[in-house]
């Protein structure tokens, strides 16, 4: 790499130069690596290895990818973007790591990572002792989520509306926008969401999903800014960061926006608008650099109509609108999703499924669409004694055909309602689940609280 100087200035041989540059990048102080812009080690300094314990021997002319999982320089040659401050610890060892490109001013040539052990840079203690809290944050916050990553890959189904979904669905991956998923309950909102994330270039940096349904409205701004310390009575010594903050340089998921209290609605607005974000009780601004997903299973063009969602929010979270067809709307899938589900899932016995069986899947309406649609397979998967499934085996409200009136003949509509209720109850409690977080969505989906649910369920 140190062909592109002009070894005639200076007037000595091309390796007596590279030992020259090596002896001066072997007295710097700090750890230096240097990858080429096939992402290449080509220079450590001894600092590098002091601070890591990494030998030249065995990194240099290696791809740093295959020495060093979860590199992080690889991805500057992919954005060409600078990355400081990054937080590194190996064994006893703690460092501070800086990236940045190197441009030949026509292409990228390279990426060189600089160093700092902490225990050379006193003064920076305090500054990473909050870094490490910020981290020990991030970590518990995002740590789920990188646990299970999900792909475009991951998104089942060849029908062509979902196909064009998914078309739209990559394409905003790349853009900066604002990106608004929308699409009933269980058709893959948060799936989406993460394969958006990944696929796109924020994908080296959080994503950071907030259920702005499930944080109590009092909760949430401290939630997203963060606070000061000594903010509120019980609030933490050196205060808290939001999740803003802990999304920065990547991807916001702002699950359930249908569901974001009204007050708060103008000050996330603002922070899509400056880009920049204040702590609650707090005096500096900081810059924030976030895409944000945001998902909901509500009409929210008709909620702004109604105020019960600002209009200029909307517009500006609706950058790039990604709608996922209901199940019902693209049957054709039902096929693509019980062959995934034979062949992809099970893998102990060959199985297969009768035509009736069939039928009365696609008959189905899937209220509770591809959630729904699993829950109630890996039911019938599980219930067969031998390899095929056949109608017996699946829950009975789906191969039931209502027809309320010969039903209930004779019965006062007392009761009529009560065992319409108690149906529409299990009914729901199947599509979610009997979990206590199944037990919540399902109250919220049935427009009660969760105490009403528990009462029903034991009327
Ligand atoms: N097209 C799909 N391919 C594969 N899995 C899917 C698909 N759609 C949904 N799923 C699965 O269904 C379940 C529900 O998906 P997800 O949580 O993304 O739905 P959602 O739209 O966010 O639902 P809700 O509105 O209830 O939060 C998940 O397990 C997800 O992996
Ligand atoms: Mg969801």
């Amino acid at each position: 790499m140190f062909e592109n100087y002009n070894m005639n200035e200076l007037n000595v041989s091309s390796t007596a130069y590279i030992n020259w540059l090596e002896q001066i990048i072997d007295s710097i102080n700090d750890g230096i690596l240097v990858i080429d812009s096939k992402g290449i080690v080509r220079v450590i300094n001894d600092e590098y290895t002091n601070i890591t314990g990494v030998k030249k021997g065995t990194i240099i002319g290696k791809k740093l990818v295959d020495v060093r999982k979860g590199a992080i320089l690889p991805s500057v040659l992919n954005d060409g973007k600078k990355r400081t401050g990054i937080y590194r610890q190996e064994g006893n060892s703690r460092y501070v790591v800086d990236m940045a490109p190197i441009d030949s001013g026509e292409r990228m040539i390279g990426a060189v990572s600089v160093l700092k052990s902490v225990t050379e840079v006193g003064k920076l203690t305090k500054e990473l002792a909050k870094s490490r809290e910020a981290l020990g944050k991030l970590e518990n916050t995002v740590g789920d989520i990188y646990k299970t990553r999900y792909t475009f890959d991951d998104i089942i189904g060849k029908n062509a509306g979902l196909e064009k979904t998914v078309a739209i669905a990559k394409k905003a991956s790349h853009s900066n926008l604002n990106i608004l998923i929308c699409g009933e309950s269980g058709t893959g909102k948060e799936l989406f969401a993460h394969a958006i994330h990944y696929e796109g270039k924020r994908s080296g940096y959080p994503f950071v999903p907030v259920n702005c349904a499930a944080i109590p409205s009092s909760l949430l701004e401290a939630e997203l800014f963060g606070y000061e310390e000594g903010t509120f009575t019980n609030s933490k010594k050196g205060g808290k960061i939001g999740l803003f903050e802990l999304a920065n340089n990547g991807t916001l998921f702002l699950d359930e926006i249908g569901d974001m209290p009204v007050d708060l609605q103008p000050k996330l607005l603002r922070v899509l608008q400056d880009g920049r974000i204040r702590k609650v009780g707090g005096l500096r601004e900081q810059e924030i650099n976030i895409q944000v997903i945001a998902a909901t299973n509500k009409d929210l063009e008709n909620m702004t109509r109604k105020q019960r969602f600002r209009a200029d929010l909307y517009y500006r979270i609706n950058g790039i609108q990604v709608v996922i067809p209901p199940l019902r709307d693209r049957k054709d899938d039902i096929h693509v999703l019980i062959d995934h589900l034979l062949h992809h899932t099970h893998e102990l016995k060959e199985m297969n499924v009768t035509n009736d069986a069939i039928s009365a899947l696609i008959q189905y309406d899937w209220p509770g669409n591809t959630r729904e649609f699993f829950n109630v397979f890996q039911y019938a998967m599980n219930m067969t004694d031998n390899a095929t499934i056949e109608m017996d085996h699946f829950p009975e409200f789906l191969t039931r055909k209502t027809s309320l009136p010969n039903t209930y003949q004779e019965k006062s509509l007392k009761e009529v309602l009560k065992r319409t209720e108690q149906e529409i109850i299990q009914q729901t409690l199947k599509t979610y689940g009997y979990t206590l977080e199944g037990k919540k969505k399902a109250a919220k989906k049935l427009g009660i609280s969760l105490a009403t649910l528990y009462n029903k369920l034991s009327e």
